[in-house]
């Protein structure tokens, strides 16, 4: 018999096929997530899902599903997922790491461009018909080549920002709790500081940290009054990495010269300050939204999910003990 998996959302045609060849599918095929109640009972009998940041995935939805085996999330981050209950209750989780890390550098580099150069404001700005005449002073921003670009968290992605930030002559200086290998400081022309003097020497701040209960609210007030007047924040990584009420107050005081962010404490709410700042350049969490890339992180979830529910190692296994654990003769 196949196992039995769960797909929550839309997924192209041949990756259910692909998944089809060796399981039995439950698809959703409705434009819209399903609710922690449907995953539960859809979720019956299944030794798989396919899921995405948008589905909770907690303690009780895995003990209602005792026969599953792998949850596989479309995504890098997993912190919609309950790892420590998997790990308890035998589940393996995995993620989708590599295939997006230049897609989610570039929007991050995007964000940081479109913020110093004012390019939303300058589109608005064409779009309305405010453009009567070319105007030695207009909508002036702030250089970003030869500035010094700060990276809170040099993993994968903050490594390709810094690639980029290198390209434009930047300055690179990153924070994290575990210094970088000599050769990646080196190759990446990257500097090892505490995250008090990246704040304060940066005139860009670009996070890239994973949420965790340590990284919750990581940039609050008091780093944000650390930061120049003049400097940037960009956030790719997740929205509650950044206290959001201290960020609107760090943008109404000046504090801060403004923000590119495109993951928010509440998705998709977003605070309703933050839309009013023409400072601010929003993006509904897009960061590795390309069509190639999109495509990449489904092909590996599906390679994760199947070699999961098919007794195999998954590539991607977050939580590595588990797969361990399964793998040992009993
Ligand atoms: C997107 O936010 C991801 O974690 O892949």
């Amino acid at each position: 018999m196949k196992p039995k998996v769960l797909i929550t959302r839309p997924t192209p045609q041949n990756i259910l096929a692909r998944v089809g060849a060796g399981c039995e599918v439950d698809s959703n095929q409705e434009d819209r997530p399903l609710t922690r109640d449907e995953i539960m009972t859809r979720l019956d009998g299944c030794a798989g899902i396919l899921c995405h940041l948008t589905d909770r995935i907690d303690s009780s939805v895995m003990e209602r599903a005792p026969s599953l085996k792998v949850i596989a999330n479309v995504a890098v981050g997993y912190d919609n997922i309950d790892v420590a209950s998997a790990t308890r209750l035998g589940i393996m989780v995995t993620n989708t790491p590599d295939v997006l890390t230049d897609t989610t550098a570039d929007f991050a580099f995007a964000l940081l461009l479109a913020t110093a150069r004012r390019l939303v404001e300058a589109d608005q700005f064409v779009r309305t018909g405010q453009w009567k005449e070319w105007r030695f002073d207009l909508l002036l921003g702030t250089d970003v080549h030869h500035s010094t670009l700060g990276i809170i968290g040099l993993g994968r992605i903050g490594s390709a920002v810094a690639r980029r930030g290198r390209g434009f002559g930047m300055k690179i200086l990153y924070s994290m709790p575990q210094r970088a290998d000599v050769e990646v400081e080196r190759e990446l022309g990257a500097t090892y500081v505490d995250q008090a003097t990246l704040l304060s020497e940066s005139d860009f701040v670009s996070v890239h940290a994973p949420l965790k209960a340590e990284t919750r609210h990581l940039i609050g007030a008091r780093e944000l009054a650390l930061m120049k007047p003049s400097a940037i924040l960009i956030n790719t990584a997740r929205g509650p990495v950044v206290d959001e009420t201290a960020l609107v107050e760090a943008l109404q005081s000046g504090r801060i010269a403004g923000a590119g962010l495109d993951v928010f404490e509440q998705e998709p709410r977003v605070h309703p300050e933050l839309v009013e700042f023409p400072n601010v350049v929003l993006a509904p969490h897009i960061a590795s939204a390309s069509r190639q890339t999109r495509l990449r992180m489904m092909e590996v979830a599906a390679e994760n999910l199947i070699a999961g529910v098919c007794g195999g190692v998954p590539p991607n296994v977050v939580n590595r003990e588990v797969a361990e654990r399964n793998s040992k003769p009993a």
